[in-house]
């Protein structure tokens, strides 16, 4: 499996950490020292079902095949509007195809897990196109009256389509239940019988605790796929991270003890955009020409759960 094309869309409206000074009790200094975040992109006129449209059909054309080529498609997404259908099923009828195709919620490692989906899909004979989308709109599960969350993250939506090649070198994907580290508990229909009824909760978070277990894990996946891979933290050219926290990508880097930069960043332009942060930063390096065939890149992301994963691949 490889990767054959690569789109990304954004919402229109920015928002920077001085707009967030004006309704919270919050600083441009204080997100830019604890976060990196300065600005972020926020869903206003559009839904997030154009920037997925938009991110796929980007890939497609990139990728040089219709979208009745398509064997399967896979959507990352933690929430969105609809629970059922499923945003691929919606998806798949915006752009045109006509193949099946599930939804996944890994949180914000769900792009590195559909990646292990299609390659095993490829694998397995069962399919030689697949799109990946990843959209997500996180910041309509923050509160918005409180400062802890509602800074942190941003929307967007990101594509890429695989077809075959031998670029996918190696995957791990780890698991340790932790519920309480980040959650966002939805409320559900009423109905005559339920007992002990459970009202939903925007997004509660234990801001500290996520950050260590978050670069632990993370250097913890990153050793165990580059041995898989039989390569050294050297070897890589790029390491694109999971944009939750410039200081949680250092914290990795540091104990890799590889330079800064091979950890490309945009979190200050979008802030977290969970599933999406590492598609849409693929996206605009290859638009940069920062990435070359021969290239190892290694993309490691965590998220509630608590999950974390990661993995290697060679540029074709
Ligand atoms: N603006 C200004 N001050 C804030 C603030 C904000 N947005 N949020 C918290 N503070 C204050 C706190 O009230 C506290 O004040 P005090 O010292 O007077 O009690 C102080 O800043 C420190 O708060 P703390 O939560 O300990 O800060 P921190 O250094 O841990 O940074 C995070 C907070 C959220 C930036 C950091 O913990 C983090 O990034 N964690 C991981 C989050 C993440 O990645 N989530 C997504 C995972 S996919």
């Amino acid at each position: 499996m490889k990767i054959i094309g690569t789109g990304s869309a954004l919402p229109s409206l920015r928002v920077t950490n001085h707009d967030l000074e004006g309704f919270l009790d919050t600083s441009d200094e204080w997100i830019t020292e604890r976060t990196g975040i300065k600005e972020r992109r926020l869903l206003s006129t559009e839904t997030l079902y154009d920037l997925a449209e938009e991110a796929a059909k980007k890939a497609l054309q990139s990728a040089g095949i219709g979208p009745e080529q398509l064997d399967f498609i896979i959507c990352s997404n933690v929430a969105n509007r609809f629970i059922t259908p499923g945003m691929n099923c919606i998806l798949q009828g915006s752009i045109g195809a006509t193949c099946a195709g599930l939804d996944i919620n890994v949180a914000c490692a769900g792009f590195v897990n559909a990646m292990m989906l299609a390659d095993s899909m490829m694998q397995a004979g069962r399919a030689s196109h697949i799109l990946i989308v990843c959209a997500e709109e996180p910041t309509k599960y923050c509160n918005w009256d409180e400062r802890d969350t509602s800074i942190l993250f941003g929307d967007g939506a990101a594509a890429v389509v695989l077809g075959p090649g031998n670029g996918f070198k190696a995957v791990q994907m780890s698991m340790i239940s932790n519920k309480d580290v980040l959650y966002y508990e939805r409320c559900m229909e009423k109905t005559p019988f339920e007992k002990n009824r459970v009202e939903g909760q925007p997004l509660v978070m234990k801001g500290r605790e996520l950050f260590r277990v978050a670069v632990s894990q993370s250097a913890k996946d990153i050793k165990i796929v580059l041995e898989k891979a039989g390569i050294q933290p050297s070897d890589v050219t790029y390491y694109l991270m999971h944009q939750a926290n410039k200081r949680i990508i250092e914290g990795i880097r540091a104990i890799l003890n590889e330079p800064e930069e091979k950890f490309p960043t945009n979190i200050e332009n979008y802030g977290n955009t969970s599933s999406a942060s590492i598609p849409i930063l693929l996206d605009e390096m290859l638009h940069a020409n920062r990435i070359h065939a021969g290239d190892t890149l290694l993309m490691s992301a965590f998220g509630a759960g608590f999950v974390s994963a990661a993995c290697v691949l060679q540029w074709e």
